[in-house]
């Protein structure tokens, strides 16, 4: 296999940009590459950055750096750069960093191919296009490769909400749905490739609309769609907006059996003032209203939340609003940012919070995650729970998997294997993970 090349991908941030990168290395693949672990070794480097947060971008170009001396050593090394910042800078990367061979957008990704053979041949390319096609379509893989027992599907993409501190609506555009006959194939096909969890994605996931064969579908007709899927074992989906949450997709976590009890439900700020300036369109209330009605479809559920400190103009009142909404909701998981200015979001023209303020409010926020998180991982002591094992542990004979509440779960093994779902009581609850012992009887 002397001809074949290899590829070397870091993807940033978040989920999406994990499955985009596999779907990239999949296209590649028809144009002679194999994918590597070390950029070392690698033909092309693609960099899948994330424009979230100001730190992203920055990381993006340090590491382009790093790779001159690579670049200098082996001058057909071909250097590009995909994602969010792609999308939002490409031009700018071009010219601050002219190591880089070619800047691709999310939406342009089916046509990278030819970028590459472009940039092969010597010159620049860009594309930051927002195409008709759909590039999941011409994304779609050749070989039936084995997968590991978890994998992502993106089912919608873009956002249209425009909260006012954010990026996603600029960098992915227009919120679109995937129709729902390729969703069902492309689940049908990692099935048969072993995977037995899927985790739908979506920047507003539960705002999909997509084309089904009676009419539009919602998220939970998608679903439930799904949960028809001889081998499939866990459904699972992110993120979504409290807005989205309808009626049909609450009833889901009560009545359909592979819907997992884990909701990843974003609030961002517990202070109505907040909320409305971020142009959040749901208050905290009514956020609190839609917490019960879930748990009270399914009272075991794990939340999931976002919360953002230090939001332009955000007192210390609107802060102790967020700490009490907190307290009363409590997370059995969460992701906390200090604000972080994005140019031409609406936000970024507001009076900002002192740093040393915003800092000290993450902390505090943060140790009162903890101890909430801690909590709901302690309680799981003497529990039964469905685990999925993903991968051998790190003691021999072990296996590592995750809850139904997507907690980590180390067990010994006793003849079960990767891929498989046992009962499992949950003995020990540790500082990252459970442990537990695969029930026989
Ligand atoms: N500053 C800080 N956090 C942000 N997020 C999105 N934009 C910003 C920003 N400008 C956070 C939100 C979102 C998560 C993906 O990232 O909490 O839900
Ligand atoms: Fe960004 Fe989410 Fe708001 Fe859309 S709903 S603008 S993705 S934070």
């Amino acid at each position: 296999m002397g001809d074949q090349k290899k590829l070397y991908i870091k993807t940033y941030g978040c989920q999406m940009n994990v499955y985009d990168s596999e779907r990239m290395a999949e296209a590649m693949g028809g144009s002679g590459y194999v994918e590597t672990d070390s950029p070392d070794d690698a033909d092309m480097i693609l960099l899948n950055t994330c424009h979230i947060r100001e730190k992203a971008a920055e990381k993006v170009y340090s590491e382009l750096g790093r790779f001159k001396g690579l670049k200098a050593e082996k001058p057909d090394l071909k250097i590009g750069v995909a994602g969010c910042v792609a999308q939002a800078e490409g031009e700018e990367i071009m010219r601050r960093q002219p190591l880089v061979d070619l800047v691709v957008g999310p939406q342009a990704y089916h046509r990278l191919p030819e970028m590459e053979a472009k940039a092969r041949a010597g010159e620049k390319a860009l594309d930051t296009d927002f195409p008709e096609e759909d590039k999941f379509e011409r994304l779609k893989s050749r070989p039936k490769a084995k997968r590991g027992p978890t994998a992502f599907l993106t089912v919608q993409e873009g956002c249209d909400k425009f909260c006012a501190f954010c990026v996603v609506p600029y960098t992915r555009g227009a919120e679109v749905s995937r129709p729902v006959d390729r969703i069902l194939t492309e689940a049908r096909d990692l099935v048969e490739r072993g995977v037995r969890e899927i985790t739908l994605l979506g920047q507003n996931v539960n705002a999909y609309h997509g084309a089904g064969p009676d009419g539009d579908w919602s998220l939970a007709q998608l679903i439930w769609g799904l949960n028809e899927i001889d081998g499939l074992a866990r459904i699972r989906f992110t993120t979504s907006h409290p807005n989205d949450m309808t009626d049909d997709l609450i009833a889901a976590h009560g009545e359909c059996e592979k819907l997992m009890p884990y909701l990843h439900l974003p609030v961002q700020s517990g202070s109505d003032r907040i909320l409305k300036r971020m142009n959040r369109s749901h208050d905290r209330d009514s956020y609190l209203r839609l917490i019960e009605r879930i748990r009270a479809a399914r009272p075991d559920i794990l939340i999931s939340g976002d919360f953002i400190v230090g939001f332009p103009e955000e007192t210390d009142q609107d802060f102790e609003d967020t700490m009490a909404l907190i307290e009363e909701v409590k997370y059995g998981q969460a992701f906390s940012f200090k604000y972080s200015t994005r140019p031409g979001t609406p936000a970024a023209e507001r009076a900002q919070v002192d740093d040393v303020v915003a800092t000290e409010r993450l902390y505090r926020l943060q140790a009162l995650i903890t101890k909430q998180q801690r909590e709901i991982k302690d309680s799981m002591v003497g529990r039964n729970v469905g685990v999925l094992f993903e991968k051998p542990g790190r003691l021999d004979g072990q296996l590592v998997g995750k809850s139904d509440h997507l907690h980590a779960v180390h067990v010994e093994a006793r003849g079960a294997a990767v891929g498989e779902i046992a009962e499992v009581r949950i003995v020990e609850s540790g500082p990252n993970s459970l442990r537990g012992e695969i029930v026989t009887d």
